[in-house]
């Protein structure tokens, strides 16, 4: 009895060593893998950690930019949306492996609704570089391009996770989902505008816009915050109140934002509550930013 009250604990530490032992790898017996079709329980395909520098310098050198936008990224200004998706605010959207197999094979997944994206022949316009880089500097890509975005916002993959994304043909809500990235920093704000589009027509959709700190990625709350939607010579403003969901603190209205609209600019006015002496001068001044939709 005794034996057996000591070994137990033991037995469990032992198995926990060997789990930090060998983090990162799959432990498995050979009945095991070849009892589920091949592949551990469990099993998904992953790439290994890579390095985002090392990957920016291969997406420079590659010149992805000639076709894909990147903001803020410094690349020369050559792509446009017609040339191929941007890429601004990406990483969140996607989990790792989609991005390896987006540059592995173009053609793997194509977007129905962008025709611009697909030669006469059907297929991507993204040519192949499987004979233009190695695997180390495919790896380190992958981990630059799910760096981008980020900044303390979880998207919607940080919630579902990326496993049923993967390999169908079925993903165009996933697209529209993100739909362009409005995503700018302005003075000390980070500040990222979502629209959902309504239900039925006639109905007001959902504009939500997170603010967070440029610097230190938190949400900032306490500030009075309206949007301004120009069409052509006519402008609406509406407020924004706060509300609290996945995505964390936003500022948001129910509103129909029409697809002619040319811009929403996004008002932020000085913060309602004390602003610690220590963030001197910070949230204090009223700051706006413009969005073409
Ligand atoms: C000639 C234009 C062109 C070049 C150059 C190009 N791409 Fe693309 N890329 C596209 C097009 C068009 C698509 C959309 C169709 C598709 O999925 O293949 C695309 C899709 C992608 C996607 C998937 C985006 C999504 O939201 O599904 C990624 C990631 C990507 N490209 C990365 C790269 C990288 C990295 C490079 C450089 C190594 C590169 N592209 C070079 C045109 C290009």
């Amino acid at each position: 009895m005794m034996r057996h009250r000591v070994a137990l604990p033991v037995g469990l530490a032992l198995v926990l060593v060997a789990a930090l032992a060998s983090a990162g790898s799959i432990r498995v017996k050979m009945h095991d893998l070849h009892g589920e079709g091949g592949v551990p329980p469990g099993w998904k395909f992953t790439l290994p950690a890579g390095d985002p520098a090392k990957g920016k310098e291969v997406f420079a050198a590659l010149e992805c930019y000639s076709c894909h936008i990147v903001e803020g990224q410094g690349f020369p200004d050559k792509a446009t949306d017609k040339t191929g998706p941007q890429l601004t605010g990406m990483g969140v959207h996607h989990p790792a492996e989609y991005f390896a197999e987006a540059v592995l094979d173009p053609n793997a997944v194509i977007v129905e609704d962008a025709p611009e994206w697909v030669g006469a022949d059907g297929r991507s316009t993204m040519p192949s570089y499987n004979d233009a880089m190695t695997l180390e500097q495919w790896i380190n890509l992958v981990a630059y391009l799910k760096s981008l975005g980020g900044g303390g916002m979880p998207g919607p993959e940080a919630a579902g996770g990326g496993h049923e994304v993967r390999g169908g043909h079925d993903m165009h809500a996933g697209h529209e989902m993100h739909g362009p990235v409005r995503d700018k920093t302005v003075g000390e704000y980070r500040v990222r505008l979502d629209y959902t589009e309504p239900e039925a027509e006639n109905r007001p959709g959902l504009l939500a816009v997170s603010i967070t700190d440029a610097a230190s990625g938190h949400a900032i709350p306490y500030l009075p915050v309206r949007a301004r939607i120009a069409l052509g010579k006519k402008a609406r403003t509406v407020s924004l109140a706060p509300v609290i969901g996945s995505e964390g603190l936003r500022y948001a209205a129910a509103v129909a934002v029409p697809d002619e609209a040319d811009s929403v600019t996004v008002l932020v006015g000085a913060a309602t509550v004390r602003v610690e002496s220590a963030e001197r001068g910070k949230y204090r001044t009223p700051r706006q930013v413009s969005f073409e939709w």
